[in-house]
């Protein structure tokens, strides 16, 4: 892993980051879910322990080992990331919201597995929406100075969509995936651009996640209350 000259810059520091995505149970067989990884999350998780941060990585349904000396909370669906996040962000400097949440619940849990029956088409699938988190922590920091990040992929006009988006939750950074050919999901190269809510603009090349990870706590660190 080749890494620049950073330094404990986040010694002293909690930071809350979120990894993963939920998954929504319709049965006690199925759920509604998503293609992430957690690879990114993991990797802002690694990289601020290496900068000296006190770690606290919400993990939902990751299949990844955990980052040594971070404390990992494992989590299901949204409603349950939420409260992990909640909980962790009490008494955070910091928190990267890196996961993949369900915009969708299903209304409605069979306690019983769902079966099919003779000749019947299949009962629709009834959603509600879940809580927005990264919307929520911004609008309530838990500390005065805490320092809150979303991720967002987009399509068509990513830079708009994505200022749109920043304003719209109220976070201080929000880090911008194109999705495209080069695919996010599951691999270890990302490229993005971090918009700041002070109007800065930073792009990463296409490289490892880690890299991504550190500029992002490159941008974090002097933001920092
Ligand atoms: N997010 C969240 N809670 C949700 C949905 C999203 O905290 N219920 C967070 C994600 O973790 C991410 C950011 O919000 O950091 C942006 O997610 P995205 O899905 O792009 O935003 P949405 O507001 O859901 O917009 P869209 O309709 O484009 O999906
Ligand atoms: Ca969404």
């Amino acid at each position: 892993l080749v890494r620049g000259a950073t330094g404990p810059d986040l010694e002293g520091r909690h930071v809350v980051v979120s990894a993963g995505g939920t998954r929504e149970p319709l049965d006690p067989v199925r759920f509604l879910g998503n293609r992430s990884s957690g690879k990114q999350g993991y990797a802002l998780a690694r990289t601020a322990a290496a900068r000296g941060a006190r770690v606290t990585l919400i993990a939902a349904n990751t299949a990844l080992p955990d980052p040594a000396g971070v404390d990992v909370v494992p989590v299901g669906t949204a409603v349950q990331l939420r409260e992990a996040v909640l909980k962790a962000a009490a008494d955070a400097d910091a928190v990267v919201m890196a996961a993949a949440v369900a915009d969708f619940r299903p209304a409605a849990y069979a306690a019983g597995k769902i079966k099919k029956k003779d000749g019947q088409d299949p009962d629709p699938i009834v959603l509600v929406r879940n809580p927005d988190i990264l919307a929520e922590i911004s609008a309530e920091r838990a500390r005065p100075g805490q320092v809150v990040v979303g991720f967002a992929a987009e399509t068509d006009d990513v830079l708009a969509n994505g200022r749109a988006k920043l304003a719209r939750k109220g976070c201080d950074l929000l880090v911008v995936n194109e999705v495209g050919e080069r695919r996010t999901f599951g691999s270890e190269e990302n490229e993005a651009v971090v918009l700041g809510a002070d109007g800065s603009e930073t792009p990463v090349p296409y490289g490892p996640k880690e890299a991504l990870a550190d500029t992002v706590w490159d941008l974090v660190v002097p933001r920092l209350g």
